[in-house]
């Protein structure tokens, strides 16, 4: 026998981390790895669907009409949590409005989840990484009634779990409950995530910097100032440093984590409140840097301490090893 460890094992071991935990927690946990299965295996055949199976896109091989991936793994999340039992409402990207489910069940329930169930969905048809997002929190609300917008609007150090599947070479769940940062690896043969990077943290430092450089004119000049620091023989490293950016928010954002570096998405002329949603993408992966040893921030403030007045709100992000971030935020100009 291996000594391997699959998620489900690892999760109930950790259900003993709470006091009073009655064991919702670790279930909704289990309905996202299993959810996030299914999604990964729509994603790794999406260009037979798109490209083989079906027709231009518009009926599949059963007469069903084909949909947008990212549509389908929402309604895949949708249903696992409104089928679970341990969830009252959620908010996704993918809806203008949180869902509040109605059944006596559900009202009963103590959690709302918030999600981006495809990150980085423009990466789709070309075949690079995505991945999906995913943030927990305890209502604000009574139990035994309807899920309101205010469990939803909360500060993200209010944050219970947190975590994000990489849908890439190989698919990866990597989720936090305020106790460090785990994750794993789905053996297909198996269909079991097994624990593959134990306790990760962020390096401190790294060599790598992502960003969109197609806006460094619109932005911020202090980040202009930074790519030039990153790019120099005079910086920290003594030499340029790599820069990488895949366009998919999680993949980018796991490369960070494992291999130290800073990802940022500024708020530019043409759009003031930056790009990445607070809810769905900031918040949580904010949550997960720091239980990593890593940082997150606006440029302004700290991430996690946004109070979220929408929705669907949007903030600027400097994400990753602290260091870099440190230096990032110190040439911004004001
Ligand atoms: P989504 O696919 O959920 O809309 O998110 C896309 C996000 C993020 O994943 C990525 O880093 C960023 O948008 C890329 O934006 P640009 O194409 O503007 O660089
Ligand atoms: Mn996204
Ligand atoms: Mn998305």
């Amino acid at each position: 026998m291996s000594n391997l460890i699959t998620l489900n094992e690892f999760i109930m071991d950790r259900q003993a981390d709470f006091t009073n935990a009655t064991g919702e927690l670790s279930r909704i946990l289990n309905d996202i790895a299993v959810a996030s299965k299914m999604v990964s295996r729509d994603v790794r055949k999406a260009g037979l669907v798109d490209h083989i199976l079906g027709a231009h896109g518009a009926t599949n091989v059963q007469g069903e009409e084909q949909q947008k991936l990212d549509v389908v793994a929402d309604e895949q999340f949708i249903k696992a949590f409104r089928n679970g039992g341990e969830v009252c409402g959620i908010a996704s990207e993918e809806n203008d409005d949180f869902v509040a489910f109605e059944s006596e069940t559900a009202k009963n329930a103590k959690y709302v989840v918030l999600f981006d169930p495809l990150d980085g969905s423009s990466n789709i048809d070309v075949n690079v990484s995505i991945g999906t997002i995913f943030s927990i929190y305890k209502r604000t609300s009574a139990q035994g009634t309807l899920a309101t917008e205010e469990d939803m609007l909360q500060v993200g150090t209010d944050q219970i779990a947190a975590g994000y599947v990489l849908y890439g070479s190989s698919t990866m769940l990597v989720y936090t409950t305020g106790k460090g940062v785990n994750g794993f690896t789905l053996d297909p043969s198996i269909g079991e995530f097994c624990l593959s990077h134990p306790n990760m943290k962020m390096p401190e430092t790294g060599r790598m910097y992502a960003m969109n450089e197609g806006n460094i004119d619109i932005c911020n000049p202090g980040i202009k100032k930074y790519t030039q620091y990153c790019q120099s023989f005079e910086n920290d490293k003594g030499a340029p440093y790599s820069g990488r950016y895949i366009g998919s928010l999680v993949a980018d954002f796991h490369r960070n984590m494992i291999k130290g570096g800073i990802y940022i998405y500024p708020d530019t002329t043409t759009s003031p409140e930056g790009k990445l949603r607070l809810l769905y993408e900031c918040n949580p992966l904010a949550f997960i840097a720091e239980q990593a040893g890593g940082l997150a921030s606006t440029g302004k403030e700290r991430i996690l301490d946004i109070k979220p007045t929408r929705l669907h709100q949007r903030v600027p992000l400097f994400i990753g090893s602290k260091q870099m971030v440190e230096k990032a935020l110190s040439l911004l100009e004001y």
